[in-house]
């Protein structure tokens, strides 16, 4: 028998459009391992964690569309991995819900995130809940619940997320304590390789510093920007350090063999213009084929809600069973006992061997 798989998930949050750092921090790898096919993989947009802060119907919309597309554009593979919104699996509020009642409000007052609004609020002399909507404050607990909907084993986050991943194991075991073993508790993946990409003045590129050089902008906006990356005043013909954010820049778009031909070229000073022509070059042929599957994805919104609606569905089927799991250890009557609409649906789609 075909041992079973692990469980892989992770959400990505729609609060902006995506960047270069993005790619090469989050998205690459995240696809890199879904695709090796070792993992039984599903990836979802997070928009209910967006709606703390992105509360603008247009906007979350615009960046619902662009997260969906730039995953798809940049390689996940809806045939192997399960794509969905959250939004569209229900079962994730009803977990949500369920699991607020084994949460102490002492591991929220904890949260990174909930931590630094008041901190921010203190320093500027405001009352400490300014700023802070219940969204903010229980998002550890949607999160959670996002987790072990879907029976994770492994969650691939970055660092910033480390905390969270915690909180959701600590509901986890708050839960399996007290209603018997019910919610497989996950771990957190994190790569500790992954480069902090730089961005347009050195620092961390983010969205947060206004510094970021978009996946996919077009091509006349990435070579204004790649031009216009800080560069140290050192004369035409002296050396160039290695460490400078475009020749970081240019290693994460470039071929080994370009690479040791770029280092000597910057040992042997190139001029900063001719190095950022070089970057732009190798940049563009990289993103050039990601770009237009982008374009296209863009203005046919159909093709991608159809994906999405179909991840939806394959996720709705664990999302159910572990709802009806959880039900009926609290007590309450799984959903099951009542065969109506969804339930129905699904068990077609099982039968007929689609899912
Ligand atoms: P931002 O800092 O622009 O708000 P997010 O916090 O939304 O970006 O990050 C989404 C994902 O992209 C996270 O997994 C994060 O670790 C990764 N990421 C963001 N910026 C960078 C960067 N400059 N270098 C590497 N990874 C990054
Ligand atoms: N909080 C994550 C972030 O800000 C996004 C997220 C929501 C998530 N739910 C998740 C990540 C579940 C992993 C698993 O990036």
């Amino acid at each position: 028998m075909e041992k079973r798989r692990e469980v892989l998930l992770t959400g990505i949050k729609p609060t902006g459009t995506p960047h270069i750092g993005n790619y090469f921090g989050a998205i690459k790898p995240a696809i890199e391992m879904a695709n090796s096919g070792e993992y039984d993989s599903k990836y979802f947009i997070a928009d209910y964690h967006a709606l703390t802060t992105v509360q603008d119907a247009k906007k979350l919309k615009q960046f619902n569309q662009e997260i969906a597309s730039t995953w798809l554009a940049c390689g996940l593979n809806p045939e192997n991995t399960t794509l969905y919104r959250q939004s569209d699996v229900p079962e994730t509020f009803e977990l949500s819900t369920i699991l607020h009642n084994v949460t102490p409000k002492r591991l929220m007052n904890l949260s990174h995130a909930y931590k630094a609004q008041v901190q921010a609020n203190q320093q500027q002399g405001k009352d400490n809940d300014t700023e802070v909507n219940m969204g903010l404050y229980n998002y550890p607990i949607l999160m959670a619940a996002d987790i072990m909907l879907m029976n994770s084993n492994k969650v691939p986050v970055g660092q910033d997320q480390r905390q969270h991943i915690e909180i959701a194991q600590d509901i986890g075991q708050y839960f399996n304590n007290k209603f018997g073993k019910t919610l497989v508790i996950p771990q957190a993946l994190i790569d500790e390789q992954v480069a902090t990409i730089p961005g347009l003045d050195g620092r961390k590129m983010s969205k947060s510093y206004g510094n970021i050089i978009p996946l996919f902008g077009t091509e006349k906006e990435l070579e204004k920007l790649l031009k216009g990356i800080k560069t140290d005043s050192s004369l035409p013909h002296e050396p160039k350090p290695l460490d400078s954010s475009v020749f970081q820049m240019y290693q994460l778009f470039a071929t080994p063999e370009q690479i040791a031909e770029m280092t000597e070229r910057f040992k042997s000073g190139i001029g900063w213009g001719d190095a950022k022509k070089e970057l732009f070059a190798t940049a563009n042929g990289v993103l050039t084929p990601l770009r237009d599957k982008y374009n296209h994805l863009m203005a046919n919104p159909d093709q991608v809600e159809d994906i999405l609606q179909d991840g939806a569905k394959k996720a709705r089927i664990v999302a159910s069973e572990t709802v009806d799991r959880v039900r009926e250890a609290i007590g309450v009557a799984p959903k099951k006992l009542f065969k109506v609409g969804f339930d129905a649906t699904t068990k077609t789609d099982k039968e007929a061997g689609k899912c």
